[in-house]
């Protein structure tokens, strides 16, 4: 049982296989979290907390004199409220209907059900009745008519928990929720530091790491998607964590919009974490007798450090996540036009890339921006979604055929959400862009955002996408968003409901995508905004593969993909072979380590590949070959970060889910004269198996001075050496060289 409710001592304990998690009713009714960690049993453990008289911390009421000592400002809650004594950052804030903001929640019950809760019109972690537990914990509000209800999926196996909130109004007056986050942590006696991952447009994913400090520290986003800027993903973890030891709890939200994480060291250094919906473009009113479901946090506690963090994140989103035909389905090689052509393109031109790349083995050809309305450029056509024939020379029907008849799937790409004011739909809906009354909107790249919190849009943009969709054979949608949100305001929501906007508008593309899903379950998505600008866990619940950045250049990708992989698995980073020199740095890299850096990724081109030499040719279809051979062992295995890409040789490790074979890669930043070797643990493997490690041979030019001839000869070690005593990478001779090592189980115990 996942799920213990012992009722004599109000104890609530959720086991997972490695970790426990406990809250406990106190004598006032109060909710108290008083464990997550390591797996322990079911041991009281709100010993932990002792009431002592702080000072400034109020008190309740009822308790008098004897009260001073017991105050929610210093105790470890399961969920706080603003306004009524706890001054910390809170979880939930009300507006009553008299003006005042305040809530004191207090225990009602609690429900253990089988299985894991669904969410309606939202993304969540899916699990049947073997795998998952859920319990629902129901509290209400001291004074008023609001009953909170506090959701918990636990999923043992994977030793994830998640959690949500459903907020009613019992009560006849409405109130308005001015945040309502989807979990709140307390911690009494534990210092961490906070890992969180920012960037901007074309460096997604920084990893940052910094104790946390007294006060108020966060990372979100009020762009109205989770942002290039700061990842809705954070870690909590020990001074002293590493890939493999060390503790560390992560936080992976499954929401596209506007977020908010915060951490906050209190006077006594007491941690408290609050994640859900950013309250600043956010007052949800809520009417007598309505609900409000929040999104989904999921969660993990690990003893052994990043790595085993990252596994269960990794198989969570492949597993429970991610949906439909293409969760376990090999996604085909891809080629996409952009970087080829931008919207310099016909349709002529298209067909004969594709056919070119059909004979190197590429599978799905995919069209990107340009093939619409009037759209030469990106000042123009967003939101007429029809396709320009004349531009293409024939219709997209006789076009998907033809890449069809080359032996290639067909793809394209839309940015639904985004509307051109040179655009037909512009001219004819004008209020269905997002402005606010009476104000000039801002442009970004020239375009203003549909109004996705609007039905009408949606159920346009719905019967729009599916007339295309059904029009030809489309086996893959790329679908795009290319700014952020502001001036925030939707016609169809009356003065009192402005508030509701920025998460309007994402049920809003919630429900556009599940629609289309519905009626086109054999749609491969791919998401994208700007590259990796809605790079999230709710994201991958529509599409299961989303394009990782708008750098394509090998080497800002180590950086890119290293930083994505503490959260999202690899089969749901886009990541493509481009041309060189880079299009975003000028980088010049070798096609062998471009290919060994996407194949970190989705694996995909996006090049004209009838530019290349019959060399590069003839590499790339090796590469396509490779990749579809080791495909399982790459999307299925599990990853291990060797060497972090700042010490300047960046080497990560597919290893199979049975410990039979690995596959190592090392890519290094640049040449260096009489450099020291790279020694790197190997991990995943079976100790007392003998394995059998192999170079594998370069691709392209030969070495100035010759390679040490020990370095290319196949040799064997245990599991156990490879993990305790390692392998030695040889050295770069070029900048930005590679080497992949594939090991695999040879004859015999050792
Ligand atoms: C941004 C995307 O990330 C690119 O890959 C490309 O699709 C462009 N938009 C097209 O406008």
């Amino acid at each position: 049982m996942a799920i213990v409710y012992d009722q004599s001592q109000h104890i609530i304990t959720l086991h997972t296989e490695h970790t426990s998690y406990q809250m406990k009713v106190d004598k006032e009714g109060v909710l108290l979290h008083t464990y997550y960690g390591s797996r322990i049993d079911h041991s009281d453990l709100s010993q932990q907390i002792y009431h002592f008289d702080r000072g400034f911390s109020g008190n309740p009421h009822h308790l008098g004199k004897i009260g001073k000592t017991y105050s929610l400002d210093i105790l470890p809650q399961e969920y706080s409220c603003f306004g009524t004594g706890d001054y910390r950052t809170s979880a939930l804030r009300v507006q009553n209907a008299d003006g005042t903001q305040a809530a004191e929640l207090r225990f009602v019950s609690a429900e253990i059900l089988p299985g894991k809760y669904a969410l309606e019109g939202l993304p969540a972690v899916y699990a049947d009745e073997q795998e998952a537990e859920t319990l629902l914990v129901h509290l209400n509000d001291c004074y008023s008519d609001i009953e909170v209800t506090l959701q918990y999926g636990v999923l043992p196996k994977l030793d994830v928990i998640t959690r949500a909130v459903q907020i009613r109004n019992g009560g006849t007056f409405a109130v308005t929720l001015q945040k309502a986050a989807s979990m709140n942590l307390d911690w009494q006696y534990d210092t961490f530091d906070w890992m969180t991952f920012y960037g901007r447009h074309t460096m997604e994913r920084n990893l940052h790491r910094a104790p946390i400090q007294h006060g108020i520290q966060s990372i979100g986003s009020v762009r109205g998607a989770s942002s290039h800027q700061y990842n809705p993903f954070s870690i909590l973890c020990e001074s002293n964590t590493t890939e493999t030891t060390g503790g560390c709890y992560g936080f992976s939200f499954l929401y596209s919009g506007e977020f908010l994480m915060e951490c906050e060291r209190e006077q006594l250094g007491q941690v408290r974490l609050v994640c859900g919906i950013h309250p600043d473009n956010f007052a949800w009113v809520l009417e007598p007798g309505a609900s409000f479901q929040t999104p989904e946090v999921m969660m993990t506690y690990s003893d052994s450090g990043f790595g085993t963090m990252s596994h269960r994140f990794h198989q969570t989103i492949r597993e429970h996540i991610c949906r439909g035909k293409w969760k376990n389905q090999r996604r085909p090689v891809l080629i996409n036009n952009w970087e080829g052509t931008y919207f310099n393109f016909t349709g002529d031109k298209l067909v004969a890339m594709a056919q070119e790349a059909a004979k190197l083995g590429i599978e799905l050809f995919v069209m990107d921006d340009g093939w619409f309305g009037k759209r030469d450029d990106d000042n123009s056509g967003l939101g007429d979604w029809y396709p320009n024939e004349k531009k293409l020379g024939c219709t997209l029907k006789e076009l998907a055929e033809r890449v069809n008849a080359a032996g290639m799937q067909f793809g394209i790409w839309f940015e639904p959400e985004c509307i051109s004011e040179d655009s037909d739909l512009y001219r004819s809906h004008p209020d269905w862009a997002v402005k606010i009354r009476g104000r000039k909107p801002s442009l970004c790249r020239n375009q203003l955002i549909l109004d996705f919190a609007n039905p009408d849009v949606q159920n346009h943009i719905i019967e729009q996408l599916s007339g295309i969709l059904s029009s030809a054979p489309i086996a893959y949608v790329k679908w795009d968003m290319n700014r952020h949100i502001c001036d925030k305001f939707s016609p169809s929501l009356d003065d009192e409901h402005q508030g509701e906007f920025a998460h309007r508008f994402i049920l809003g593309l919630y429900r556009v995508l599940e629609t289309l899903l519905h009626r086109f379950p054999d749609l491969l998505l791919e998401g994208c905004s700007g590259g990796g600008g809605r790079f999230d866990a709710g994201m991958l619940y529509y599409s299961p593969q989303i394009w990782c950045s708008d750098n394509s250049d090998a080497i800002s990708r180590l950086d890119i993909q290293y930083g994505t992989s503490f959260a999202y698995p690899v089969s749901a980073m886009g990541a493509h072979v481009s041309a060189v020199p880079n299009h975003q740095t000028g980088r010049v890299t070798p096609l062998e380590t471009r290919g060994r850096v996407a194949m970190a990724g989705t694996f995909g081109y996006e090049l004209d590949i009838n530019k290349l030499s019959g060399a590069e040719q003839a590499e790339i279809r090796q590469q396509i070959h490779f990749f579809k051979e080791y495909y399982n062992l790459i999307q299925y295995g599990t990853y291990f970060r060797l060497r972090e890409p700042s010490s300047g040789c960046s080497v990560w490790e597919f290893a199979a889910a049975d410990g039979s074979e690995a596959l190592v890669t090392g890519v290094f930043n640049h040449v260096e004269s009489n450099a020291p070797l790279v020694n790197v643990k190997v991990r995943g493997l079976k100790p007392h198996q003998r394995y059998r490690i192999t170079l594998l041979q370069e691709g392209e030019g030969n070495p100035p001075w010759g390679i040490n001839p020990e370095f290319i000869k196949p040799y064997s070690l245990s599991g156990l050496a490879l993990e305790r005593a390692g392998i030695v990478l040889p050295p770069a001779w070029r900048d930005y060289h590679s080497w992949q090592l594939h090991i695999v189980e040879a004859n015999g115990e050792v």
